[in-house]
C-alpha cells in the first residue's frame, strides 16, 4: 500500500493559509508544515523519539528542512500521513510567516528581543563595576 493511501478515508483535508497555521504553535495545539502539506502533530508530540522540544519548537512554522536535515525513516515519513490536516496554499510573504525557527518566527511578529536589552544592560554593568573598582582602589585603599 502507498504511504498516501494510509491517510485515514474519514480524514477531510482543507486548504490553510500560513496565517492559520501559524496560530497553531502551542504545544497544546500544534501545527506544522512539512513539503506544503499541514501536520496536525498534537497528539504526536508526546511520543516523538526525537522529543517534544524540537518539534514544539518548529510549532507554526515550516519544518521541512529541519525534517529533512535529521534524515527521518521510511517509518517517520509514513507517520506523517497519519497527521496530515491539509495543504498549504502560498501567498507572497508566507515565507518570512512560516520561517523555520522559533526565533526568526519571534523576529518577525516582533516579540520582546531578549537580546538586544541585556547587550547594553551588560555593557552599563560592566563600566559601573569597572568605575567602581577603579574608585575603591583609589580612595579606600590605603
Ligand atoms: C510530524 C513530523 C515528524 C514525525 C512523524 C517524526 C518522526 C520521527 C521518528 C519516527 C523518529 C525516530 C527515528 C526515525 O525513524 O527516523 C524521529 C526522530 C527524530 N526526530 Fe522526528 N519526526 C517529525 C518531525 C520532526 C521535526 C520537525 C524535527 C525537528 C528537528 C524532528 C527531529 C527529530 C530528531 C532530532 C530525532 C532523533 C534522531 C536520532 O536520535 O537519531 N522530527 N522522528
Amino acid at each position: 500500500m502507498a504511504s498516501s493511501d494510509k491517510v485515514k478515508s474519514h480524514k477531510r483535508l482543507r486548504d490553510f493559509s500560513a496565517d492559520e497555521v501559524v496560530d497553531h504553535r502551542r504545544k497544546e495545539d500544534l501545527y506544522l508544515v512539512i513539503h506544503g502539506k499541514v501536520y496536525d502533530v498534537t497528539s504526536f508530540v508526546d511520543q516523538h523519539p526525537g522529543g517534544q522540544e524540537v518539534l514544539v519548537d518548529q510549532g507554526g512554522v515550516d519544518a521541512t528542512e529541519a525534517f529533512e536535515e535529521v534524515g527521518h525513516s521510511e517509518d517517520a515519513r509514513e507517520q506523517l500521513a497519519e497527521l496530515i490536516v491539509g495543504n498549504l496554499s502560498r501567498q507572497t510573504g508566507d515565507e518570512k510567516l512560516l520561517a523555520s525557527s522559533g526565533s526568526a518566527y519571534k523576529i518577525y511578529h516582533k516579540e520582546p528581543q531578549i537580546s538586544a536589552l541585556p547587550t547594553w544592560i551588560k555593557t552599563m554593568l560592566v563600566l559601573i563595576v569597572a568605575i567602581t573598582v577603579f574608585f575603591g582602589w583609589h580612595f579606600l585603599l590605603p
